[in-house]
């Protein structure tokens, strides 16, 4: 099969220039400025950017176990929708992912369904309890690509230790969600202004700080790659300045509605605004901004954690955390904060491509001759609308939901296969 995608505005080598682009099977083999040679598809892509396919490292599909929500093959599509070629799903499954028969399952399921390339995360603890230490050594053999316990974490400073010299041994990074439980207890949404005016309790930002500061001094004694998930406070991003100054292996990702949105947002009641961590300041919301500029933050992850209707409309407190955030991940980027000039397209780019892949080792995204056709088009002059029936997700659980933002997918491509076309 040979595709021509012609006229666009390509993402090469870190420049928007007019290229075309040829893909043969499943690789791009030719990019010049004009290309004339037949193909069996053509795709007139005047008008649209050509990006590199999306990697996210964070995304939960809850395959097994809790397909009502979310399974590979919704779950690979929302990611299609979304400019998505590959992504990393997160071991909170039932079962957990920490046997090699859970990631051999994922990773079968995926090649044989998946719109997307789906790499494997196993837990860093059996059943992700923070008890004892996951089979780490098998599930490395197996592919997994990082350990975590996201959406849980490891309280137990001893125990930590020990998994990162035993994730170290094996080269694997450990990627952390950072909540001290006793100082985050029963929070409902950040502990400030917001909480304080609807009743709720609230999660403090030092729940998150003091585990950063634990890990980052842990990881300095262990040598280990830390990679720390959705980052989410002023003084967090501080804790992770210092330690990359130090020359530590510290590396961080933000989700767009960290940096998008603030505890303002939950004044409504709407459980779409319910995440772990929570929403936090404007004055958070800015440093997150600016670290991503600076690259103190590495790379933009979505955390994308699909909940069912019957369990988030239902009263605040008992509601579950978390929010899509595939598909909505590029438009949000892009109108929020790239349209009115914060940040440039092509940060945004990079953190959404070739960042991420490389801070979990995985294969390049890149338009380049040789590489894996996993490309993504977009019209930045249309709108994308998030109504219930258009979300490919199994679960509409967005604070965007019924919004419009500027910025569409058009096609997504992965290894010269179009996985998304949009009508
Ligand atoms: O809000 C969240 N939801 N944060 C997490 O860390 C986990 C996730 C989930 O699995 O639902
Ligand atoms: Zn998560």
């Amino acid at each position: 099969m040979t595709t021509l995608i012609k006229n666009g505005t390509a993402y090469v080598d870190g420049a928007f220039v007019k290229k075309d682009i040829l893909i043969e099977d499943k690789l791009i083999t030719r990019i010049e400025d004009k290309i004339n040679e037949p193909a069996e598809k053509v795709i007139d892509a005047k008008g649209m950017h050509v990006f590199p396919g999306f990697v996210d490292i964070h995304v939960h599909l809850r395959d097994p176990g809790q397909t009502y929500k979310e399974d590979i093959v919704s779950g690979t599509r929302s990611a299609a929708r979304g400019g998505f070629t590959s992504l990393c799903a997160m071991p909170n499954t039932d079962p957990v992912v920490d046997n090699i028969a859970t990631v051999d399952y994922i990773q079968r399921r995926a090649k044989d369904l998946g719109s997307a390339k789906v790499y494997v995360i196993g837990a860093m603890t059996k059943k992700s309890e923070g008890l004892e230490i996951s089979e780490m050594a098998t599930m490395k053999s197996d592919g997994i690509v990082a350990v975590s316990d996201d959406g849980k974490c490891v309280q137990n400073a001893k125990l930590m230790l020990n998994c990162m010299r035993y994730a170290t041994n094996f080269g694997l990074p450990l990627i952390v969600h950072a909540e001290d439980y006793n100082l985050s207890g029963s929070g409902q949404i950040h502990a400030g202004k917001i909480a304080l005016k609807l009743g709720l309790t609230g999660i403090p930002a030092l729940a998150e700080e003091v585990i950063i500061s634990r890990d980052i001094m842990l990881a300095e004694n262990t040598g280990s790659r830390l990679h720390i998930a959705h980052i989410s406070t002023a003084r967090s991003i501080e804790l992770v300045r210092e330690a990359k100054q130090l020359g530590f292996n510290i590396t961080c990702e933000v989700t767009p509605h960290h940096l998008i949105l603030t505890e303002d947002a939950c004044l409504g009641f709407d459980t779409n605004t319910k995440m772990k961590p929570p929403l936090r300041t404007e004055a958070d919301r800015q440093a997150c901004v600016q670290a991503l500029k600076d690259g103190i933050i590495d790379c933009i992850a979505t955390d994308h954690a699909p909940h069912a209707d019957f369990e988030k409309v239902r009263e605040f407190d008992h509601a579950p955390f978390g929010v899509i955030g595939l598909e909505t991940a590029f438009p949000a980027l892009y109108h929020h904060l790239v349209k009115p000039g914060h940040i440039s397209l092509e940060r945004i780019v990079d953190a959404l491509t070739s960042v991420p892949a490389s801070l979990l080792d995985l294969p390049p995204s890149a338009l380049k001759i040789g590489y894996p056709a996993d490309i993504c088009l977009v019209d930045l002059n249309q709108e994308t609308s998030f109504e219930p029936e258009e979300i490919a997700s199994k679960s509409k659980n967005t604070p965007w939901l019924n919004q419009k933002l500027s910025g569409k997918v058009i096609y997504t491509i992965l290894d010269g296969r179009i996985t998304w076309e949009a009508i």
